[in-house]
């Protein structure tokens, strides 16, 4: 797939069925339409995206809470037929760009130990893992991983 060609833009109600498809494709323990719906509608320091394909179909998706100068990212998927393309970098980059424009200084995530992909990614992007919580997934420990963030100039 052409990167060029993928959109990331806020994610809207409209989107939440097909991001609810990738959600139960992609998690053991996904999130409900509710809580996707909470999150755009009622959470203000919530910031999600979706990332559209060229015919306008949700290929993944990620979301981030941004309070004052720390950001936390809370999910990040991408549909299983469309992995290995280079779209969860993009959300992951979009969302990373976007809190450093928001004034934060540092990104935390939990990501499931035994989630290589998922940790190969962040450590790409320069995540660090500085510490673990214990069942955090109920059958699994999380690790905790941070990056900081550079300062937008002028
Ligand atoms: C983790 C996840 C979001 C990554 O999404 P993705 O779109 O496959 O991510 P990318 O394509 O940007 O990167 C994945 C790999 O593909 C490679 N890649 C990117 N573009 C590529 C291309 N054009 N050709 C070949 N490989 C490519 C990347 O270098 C990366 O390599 P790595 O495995 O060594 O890190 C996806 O695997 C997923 O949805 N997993 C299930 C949900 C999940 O675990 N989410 C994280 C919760 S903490």
């Amino acid at each position: 797939m052409n990167k060029a060609a993928i959109k990331i833009t806020a994610m809207v109600s409209d989107d939440l069925d097909e991001v609810m498809r990738i959600e139960q494709d992609s998690f053991t323990y996904p999130w409900s339409k509710n809580s996707f719906q909470g999150e755009i509608l009622s959470n203000r320091f919530a910031y999600y995206v979706t990332a559209k394909d060229i015919s306008d179909s949700v290929i993944g998706y990620a979301g981030a809470w941004i309070i004052l100068d720390e950001a936390h990212i809370t999910t990040l998927a991408v549909d299983p037929s469309c992995r290995q393309m280079g779209t969860g970098s993009l959300l992951l980059a979009y969302l990373l760009r976007k809190a450093i424009e928001e004034g934060a200084c540092k990104v935390f995530l939990e990501v499931r130990d035994s989630n290589r992909q998922a940790r190969r990614i962040y450590e790409r992007f320069g995540f660090e893992v500085i510490g673990k919580r214990k069942r955090y997934y109920h059958d699994e420990d999380a690790l905790v991983m941070v990056r900081a963030l550079e300062k937008v100039k002028g």
